[in-house]
């Protein structure tokens, strides 16, 4: 599905370089749920910006279904992210004018579906996340986990290929956490995507078909934990 091979990522800030990646390959299977766990600025959602084409490798390529996106111009690499790939932020990012309905359907506007219709798919994917009676709500009007999950709706309006999360549990108390876990976890088809979580809960990076440690822009360690990728390794 999207894999970085040999990726390296350095700021400048004046005079200094800063390494932030030091050589990062990575495969992420279709369907499969990756978490990456790793101490406070090891890399984690530069990783994540770049799998999303939100931002440029210094070396390296990305491949997305085969395609490198560093040979694809600004404008190419962003229709690729709005067609294929969700994001779910750490701080929701809902725009606070509008309603629950109508922060879900935005995506689907700005690729230029007609209101009504992305109104429509907005109230199928709120309802997939049992948030039907919340779509008139506002932002402020709404519960942290409840923010989250319609966060997790406009990821998914779009029918993405690929989720990516930012540490979507990191604002939550404990049981709304678990709540957006299981659900991301579980969701029914058609949303059951491939998944890249970030998360600096072990029990959240615990849910992954595979996990992965960061440390100082490398992958430290890779577990597999479950499914055909666990079931693969056991047979290799
Ligand atoms: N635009 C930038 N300019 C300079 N340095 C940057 C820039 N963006 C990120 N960095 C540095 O890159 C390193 C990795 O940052 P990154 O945000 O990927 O870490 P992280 O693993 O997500 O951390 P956290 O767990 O705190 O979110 C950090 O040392 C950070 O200061
Ligand atoms: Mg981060």
């Amino acid at each position: 599905m999207i894999e970085l091979r040999s990726v390296t990522k350095v700021h400048r800030q004046g005079p200094r370089e800063i390494n932030v990646l030091r050589g990062i390959d990575l495969s992420v299977g279709a369907g499969e749920f990756l978490t990456v766990m790793g101490p406070s600025g090891s890399g984690k959602s530069t990783i994540l910006n770049l799998l999303g084409g939100l931002d440029v490798p210094t070396s390296g390529s990305i491949l997305f279904r085969g395609r490198d996106l560093r040979q694809c111009s600004d404008r190419e690499r962003s229709v690729v992210r709005r067609r294929f790939i969700g994001f779910v932020f750490q701080r929701f990012n809902l725009l606070p004018t509008l309603t629950a309905a109508e922060n879900v359907a935005l995506p689907l506007m700005l690729d230029g579906h007609g209101r009504s219709r992305a109104l429509g798919r907005a109230h199928d994917a709120l309802g997939r996340l049992r948030l039907s009676d919340r779509a008139t709500h506002f932002p402020d009007a709404l519960s942290g986990g409840e923010m989250q999950r319609v966060a997790i709706a406009r990821a998914l309006v779009t029918e993405p290929a690929l989720v990516l999360c930012d540490e979507p549990t990191g604002s939550l108390d404990s049981a709304a956490g678990r709540q957006v876990l299981e659900l991301l976890r579980a969701l029914p088809e058609p949303d059951r995507r491939t998944v890249v979580m970030v998360t600096h809960d072990a029990d959240a990076a615990s849910l992954g078909d595979r996990m992965l440690t960061i440390r100082d822009g490398r992958v430290e360690s890779e577990s597999l934990l479950r499914g055909q990728y666990a079931v693969a390794a056991s047979n290799a």
